[in-house]
């Protein structure tokens, strides 16, 4: 008799995880609201009350709405003035628009290695590769877990570089008490669909800094300033305007998320205790300065010695037959991928950068393990569940532990 739902057992669960995006009533009326005002693009009161409040919510004073999460990098390194030449630090181990968007600057992606327990940015890593090039550190918060911005910080006061967080993942954490994005100099948010607080697409640049703030302001709305005549072009932006309709989503989104973040944590906490009871399966480690995780995702380090040598993928695929949404995430750091030679002459080799990069030369190990053979994700919408639907992604592991031989078969 088989056992494992992959081979033809019967599945953990058939029930679905609750399902993504939430909406009610509430979103409804919203869109109505923009459909009548007859306000439905350019700096509409949603769009303002938006920045606003979601600014505020992330400890900063400005907000700057923009199309998604990968304009509102590019928007932010291009306040920075990052352009030909400059170095960028930034993770392997993280979405590819995070890389895109120091190339699509004409900059250059420097990649450090992440930490084997957190899987956010090394700090020591960074501190190898600064150059008399480098201009910006980029922390990803992945998954929604803050990046270490002591350490981060502090290299960067060393060093005189700024900080542009990558917290597209990361709404409402925290580094001890403080909300992640404007910890540094500037940080960049994604609402895009699948996101824990969501318009389809959607982005937001924060920062405490007011000359930053006009620069990003000017640069997302095609180089007006706030105050200025319509025609009057004072930098060189493009559109990557939010729409209203967007914005009054949003706004409807943020009202739930304080709720569904505790929910979310409260899950996270629970499997943490239960998986690291299961051998092979260690959960990322929690840190005490981490005060808050939005839980975008749920990752978990997976040793495949312990299943039978079966690889990630495997494990994930036998995971889904058995009704819960395991997936590989991440399964190549980003030096390489082969749109990478895309950029080979500019930037990668410019005559303003003085140097070429060869990404084929790079090796970060823990990122490299983190991709090839350990880092597995559950999808936020899953810790929404209940303490059963827990119960039962704890059932799959065992059960996985204790029939892994039909894999192998
Ligand atoms: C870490 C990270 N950076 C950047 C982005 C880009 O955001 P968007 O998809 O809204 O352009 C994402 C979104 O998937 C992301 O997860």
């Amino acid at each position: 008799m088989v056992n494992l739902a992959l081979k033809g057992g019967k599945p953990v669960r058939t029930k679905p995880f609750p399902k993504w995006p939430i909406f009610d009533e509430r979103e409804l009326e919203a869109l109505k609201k923009v459909l009548e005002s007859g306000i439905w693009g350019i700096r509409g009161r949603f769009q303002k009350e938006f920045e606003e409040k979601f600014a505020s919510y992330q400890h900063a004073k400005f907000g700057v709405s923009v199309i998604n999460g990968s304009a509102a990098l590019e928007v932010s390194l291009r306040a920075l003035e990052v352009g030909c030449g400059d170095e960028v630090i930034i993770p392997a181990y993280t979405f590819m628009a995070t890389a895109i968007s120091v190339l699509y600057v004409n900059a250059i992606p420097i990649f450090a290695d992440i930490d084997p327990e957190r899987y956010t940015i090394d700090p020591k890593s960074v501190e190898s590769l600064i150059s008399d090039k480098t201009k910006v550190i980029l922390p990803v918060h992945i998954s929604g877990r803050p990046a270490d911005m002591d350490a981060l910080l502090s290299i960067a006061k060393k060093y005189d570089l700024y900080i542009l967080e990558d917290a597209c993942q990361a709404w409402g954490s925290e580094w001890k008490g403080r909300r992640v994005g404007a910890i540094g100099n500037i940080g960049a948010f994604s609402f895009q669909s699948s996101k824990n607080i969501t318009s389809g697409e959607g982005g937001m640049i924060v920062t405490n800094d007011e000359d930053l703030y006009l620069k990003a302001w000017s640069l997302h709305n095609c180089g007006r300033s706030p105050k200025g005549p319509w025609y009057k072009h004072d930098l060189p932006g493009g559109n990557y305007r939010m729409t209203e309709f967007q914005a009054a989503i949003l706004l409807v989104q943020l009202e739930r998320f304080d709720e569904q973040t505790e929910r979310r944590m409260a899950n996270a906490q629970y499997l943490d205790e239960k998986l690291s009871k299961i051998d092979g399966i260690r959960p990322l480690e929690s840190d005490e300065r981490v005060t808050r995780n939005s839980y975008h995702l749920y990752i978990f380090r997976y040793d495949s010695e312990a299943f039978g040598g079966i690889s990630k993928a495997e494990f994930a695929e036998a995971m889904q037959a058995e009704g819960i949404p395991v997936s590989v995430g991440y399964s190549k750091p980003l030096y390489k991928e082969l749109y990478m030679n895309y950029f080979k002459k500019c930037p990668l080799s410019c005559p303003y950068y003085g140097k070429s990069v060869d990404y084929s030369k790079v090796k970060l190990p823990v990122t490299e393990k983190a991709c090839y053979n350990e880092g597995l994700w559950l999808p936020q919408n899953v810790l929404l569940g209940s303490r059963e639907d827990m119960d039962d992604i704890i059932v799959a592991f065992e059960k996985m532990q204790e029939n892994i031989d039909e894999l192998k078969e």
